[in-house]
């Protein structure tokens, strides 16, 4: 009876073992098979992980993913308060129309992998234009959701090893030039009302109009990101943080049609009244190229203020100009508390350039008693070369432009030059060691030893936030 009690039990053992390895077999069948090792940086790792081919995803290029897109986020946002998902994205051509993403979620982006974005105008659903805006920008209505959106989320991740979105632009581009869209285009990444965002290696190509758009959101960090579009593209903004606090942008590299970083806080009247400054951003080894533009752009959108930007260590090359601030009367609010640390420029127009009188408006309600605030403008330590124009710095007659510092700057002019190579209007400030010699307005202190013009030491809470290191091993 022994004998055979033993030979029932291995049998049982058998049986269940190969339940479990059957089990085990299907579940790697239904991921695909081969293993996978993941490591990246990232504010927080993932207690689970699926691949988008879980869902019915397919990376032919052709097979529109929408829906499985959305699918993947749906069920992965079940896992939010149980260590949070990542969904995976394997090497392939990934076509898909807008999804929206979820909390305590992480999208992660193979190194072949290429997110296509639809051309059809069905995959892209209207949003209502933001409220610090009141309209959108390139129509008075609503807008395209962009690629990928998020709202009212905690704790999302955007990351690869340096995987592709591709936002394919060009029909937007020209439907935005023969005047035909009815609606404001997409973006690829927007994330609104949302805190601790992390977007970081990953190439973004042709957006239909600006690339990354975080707004009303805090605790963001943009990093290792490269992005790329035709420099004469319509409005191909890298990187606009707008009316957002404590931001951090590193390493990033960008080629495109528009401003490469563009520090924005909502619209006119409608910023003024929504009132949500963006503040605490920091800007860190920047390399751009955008010869109609700005390596880094204040406003023309400043309406809800911006304060606290520190810019360290940026390099513009066959950029329209370095450091950019855009307002107008009807803008009111505020750009102050600005410290640009370390800049090489190469094949530039102007270096320095502020304009009081951009005129755009979002409607013909703006109010002509809304002066822009601009004060406390530092610069520091810049060496620029072949350059047209050192600096055009027009304030506002009856508001101008204050507290404007420079120093330890060289700039080398171009053989074809402006014969004047300041020109200042309605601005007061001072200056040290600055190349060609300033407009008078900025009234020369001799050389300082030390240098001159603030920049903050204390750190923001933004800089000590520290990546962990998140490894996986995935049959995909
Ligand atoms: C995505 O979010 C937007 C804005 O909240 C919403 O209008 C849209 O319906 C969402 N899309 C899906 C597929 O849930
Ligand atoms: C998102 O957050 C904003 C600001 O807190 C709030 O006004 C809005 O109602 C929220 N939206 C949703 C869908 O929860
Ligand atoms: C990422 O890919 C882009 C486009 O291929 C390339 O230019 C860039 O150097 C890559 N970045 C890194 C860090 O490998
Ligand atoms: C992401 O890019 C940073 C540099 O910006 C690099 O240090 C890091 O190793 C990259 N991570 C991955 C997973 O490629
Ligand atoms: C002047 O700027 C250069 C970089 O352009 C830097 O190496 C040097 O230390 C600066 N000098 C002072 C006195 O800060
Ligand atoms: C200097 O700038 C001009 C445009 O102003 C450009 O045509 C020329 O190639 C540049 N020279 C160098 C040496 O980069």
């Amino acid at each position: 009876m022994m004998v055979k009690t033993d030979w029932l039990l291995v049998v049982l053992l058998g049986l269940v073992l190969l339940i479990l390895e059957g089990a085990e077999g299907r579940k790697e069948r239904i991921l695909g098979g081969s293993p996978y090792e993941l490591a990246y940086s990232a504010i927080n790792c993932r207690k689970h992980s699926a691949s988008i081919k879980d869902f019915g995803g397919i990376g032919d290029g052709t097979t529109l993913n929408t829906e499985a897109f959305q699918k993947a986020v749906n069920q992965l946002s079940k896992y939010a308060s149980d260590g949070g998902a990542q969904l995976v994205i394997p090497a392939g051509h990934w076509l898909t129309g807008s999804f929206n993403l979820t909390s305590h979620f992480t999208l992660f982006l193979h190194k072949d992998a290429v997110l296509l974005a639809s051309q059809e105008i069905n995959q892209w659903p209207l949003i209502d234009p933001l409220p610090s805006y009141g309209h959108g920008r390139d129509a008075p209505g609503g807008r395209y959701i962009s690629l990928i959106f998020g709202t009212n989320l905690t704790d999302v991740i955007i990351t690869g090893e340096n995987g592709t979105i591709d936002g394919q632009g060009a029909l937007w581009w020209q439907q935005f030039h023969l005047n035909k869209l009815k609606y404001t285009r997409p973006y690829l990444i927007e994330l609104m009302h949302s805190n601790k965002i992390q977007i970081s290696n990953l190439t973004l190509l042709n957006s239909p109009s600006w690339n990354i758009h975080p707004v009303y959101s805090s605790n963001i960090i943009i990093n290792g990101i490269t992005i790329l579009a035709p420099v004469t593209s319509p409005n191909t903004d890298g990187i606009d943080p707008d009316s957002c606090t404590n931001i951090r942008l590193e390493d990033n590299y960008i080629v495109s049609g528009d401003d490469c970083v563009a520090v924005k806080s909502g619209w006119d009247e409608y910023g003024i009244k929504y009132g949500r400054p963006t503040s605490h951003l920091i800007i860190k080894r920047l390399t751009c190229i955008s010869p109609y533009s700005a390596a880094i752009a204040l406003g023309s959108e400043m309406s809800g203020g911006i304060q606290d930007v520190r810019i360290q260590d940026i390099t513009a090359i066959q950029t329209e100009s370095g450091i950019r601030i855009k307002t107008g009367v009807g803008q009111g609010g505020y750009v102050k508390d600005i410290y640009v640390k370390g800049m090489k420029l190469h094949t530039m127009k102007w270096v320095f350039w502020m304009t009081g009188n951009y005129g755009s408006h979002a409607d013909t309600h703006w109010d002509p008693k809304a002066l822009p605030e601009i004060k406390g403008i530092n610069y520091r330590d810049v060496v620029a070369e072949n350059v047209s124009m050192a600096g055009q710095l027009d304030g506002i007659s009856g508001d101008p432009f204050t507290g404007i510092c420079m120093s330890n700057v060289t700039i080398g002019l171009a053989k074809k030059s402006k014969k004047n190579p300041w020109a200042c209007t309605n601005i007061g400030g001072i200056s040290s060691s600055v190349q060609p010699p300033p407009c008078k307005l900025l009234a020369d202190q001799g050389p300082k030893k030390s240098g001159m013009c603030d920049f903050p030491t204390e750190s923001l809470p933004i800089d000590s936030i520290e990546m962990q290191r998140c490894s996986y091993r995935l049959n995909m």
